[in-house]
């Protein structure tokens, strides 16, 4: 748990009663993460079906992948200003709204024009809740948890992930992709009667000068809502607004931090596995659908323990260790996954060290880039910029995942197997370099402190926490 005790310069006490009512409008608020692992997850399933009923190439095949991703960096881009103008918590809601259309529509859909249509759809609704649940979420919660609030939305990323494979698992036999796609109007339903019952996030409503309101939301929130209220007020009144703030030289390594890793959690191929799982067991040599799925399935638990696992370790051993050892880990499994497919006619035995350095690659992802990226991008920036550099990560965050995307099978047919594992492998050790050298360790430091930290006279990431 983040130890945020100083926040805004002052100590904030967290009672029990603060930590009772944030928790589960966080769990609400990241039924959005639910639906973005799910929406996301759910198409490594589908695709075997939907290959076959519109009889796709390699290139129609990424294209109908890559849809919801095009949808994302849009919402991603729209999702800044629009959060800001009519608040985070309407924008959950209409993203709720478009989640639950959008899944009929695929379910439904009588061509592949349409099915691309609704997963676009989905994207603007998968871009612009990524970061609006997270920003929702570090607006209302404690700061003394927050990291474990904020971190709570990339559990939530990886069980949708689960879910939509298990679903998957579920419908193959019959190959009802459409069930697949139709499974999502549950967990879309959930959020938008959920939302409706959540309070905006109070330090928006400040910044709206909607004072009255604020006042009502820190009393549901906070035990000590009077000095809640005058700290935010003081923060809002001390610090300059506009958009020049982001681009100032204070800020320049912060941002490049941010979109850094943004770029980098992406293009070490991380959504290769979570998209492509059954096709990499199906070039392994599983033949049947359904045990690629189920592999898959074994895959995707994994990615959810090991973000258990990070969560519990991320404010004792810190973010730059787990990043460190979760990138090594990345890099060596990418280097045996490329070994293997470099090896001609994969028989049973390596088959299953595929499926093992999978395993330890989605680990590795877990413990380190996964969740340390969503909450360090929640935490490096100040108050008065967070909200348009979240965005700025996020829209870079999608952008560079849909490059992967639209590029890893066609880098298969051009570079072949082996060697586009060993490229993902390559840049994982350029990723391991960039956070030794740039990302500072957060850490039971305050917000201000690391705020501080960029505008030091010298920044030394490595510096050892003040706690
Ligand atoms: C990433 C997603 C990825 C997921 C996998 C998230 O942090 O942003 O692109 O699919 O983790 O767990």
């Amino acid at each position: 748990m983040n130890n945020h005790t100083q926040e805004h310069g002052t100590t904030v006490p967290s009672s029990r009663a603060n930590i009772r009512a944030t928790i589960p409008i966080a769990i609400v608020a990241a039924v959005a993460g639910l639906l973005f692992g799910y929406d996301t997850g759910v198409i490594s399933g589908a695709i075997l079906f939907l290959k076959t009923d519109f009889h796709l190439s390699a290139t129609g095949e990424e294209f109908v992948v890559a849809s919801v991703l095009v949808g994302a960096v849009l919402g991603a881009m729209a999702g800044g200003s629009l959060a800001d103008r009519f608040g985070r918590r309407k924008m959950l809601i209409v993203a709720a709204m478009v989640f639950a259309a959008a899944a009929i529509v695929t379910a439904i859909t009588p061509n592949m024009g349409i099915l691309i249509a609704g997963r676009i759809g989905i994207g603007l609704a998968i871009g612009s809740a990524s970061f609006t649940a997270p920003l929702y979420i570090s607006e209302i919660a404690p700061a003394r948890i927050r990291g474990a609030l904020v971190s709570l939305n990339q559990l939530a990323i990886t069980s949708g992930i689960v879910v939509a494979y298990l679903v998957d698992f579920l419908f193959a036999k019959s190959g009802d992709w459409r069930a697949m796609f139709g499974f999502a109007v549950i967990p879309a339903a959930i959020l938008l009667i959920g939302m409706l019952f959540m309070p905006k996030s109070p330090r928006w409503l400040m910044s709206r000068g909607l004072q009255e309101e604020a006042d009502k939301a820190m009393e549901r929130l906070h035990e000590n809502a009077d000095k809640e209220v005058t700290e935010v007020a003081q923060d809002l009144a001390s610090k300059p607004t506009g958009i020049v703030k982001l681009w100032s030289p204070v800020l320049r390594l912060a941002l490049i931090v941010g979109i850094g890793l943004a770029i980098f959690q992406q293009i070490t191929g991380i959504n290769t596995i979570i998209y492509y799982a059954p096709t990499i067991f199906e070039m392994a040599g599983i033949h049947s659908a359904a045990v690629a799925i189920l592999a898959t399935f074994g895959v995707g638990i994994v990615n959810v323990v090991m973000t258990i696992v990070a969560i519990r370790l991320i404010d004792k051993a810190g973010r730059r260790p787990l990043l460190l050892i979760g990138t090594a880990g990345m890099v060596i499994s990418l280097g045996a996954l490329g070994l293997v497919f470099h090896l001609h006619n994969i028989s049973g035995a390596l088959a299953w060290i595929t499926l093992g350095s999978l395993m330890v690659y989605v680990a590795s992802f877990a413990i380190g880039l996964g969740p340390v990226f969503w909450l360090l991008i929640s935490e490096i920036y100040p108050l008065i910029v967070r909200g348009r550099a979240m965005s700025l990560a996020t829209i870079m965050n999608w952008a560079a995942n849909l490059l992967v995307t639209l590029t890893f099978l066609s880098l298969i047919q051009w570079a072949g197997r082996g060697n586009t594992f060993w490229i993902y492998g390559v840049i994982g050790i350029g990723t391991w370099v960039f956070i030794y050298k740039l990302v500072p360790e957060t850490k039971g430091r305050s917000l201000e402190s690391i705020e501080q930290g960029w505008s030091g006279a010298k920044h030394s990431p490595q510096e050892p926490t003040s706690s």
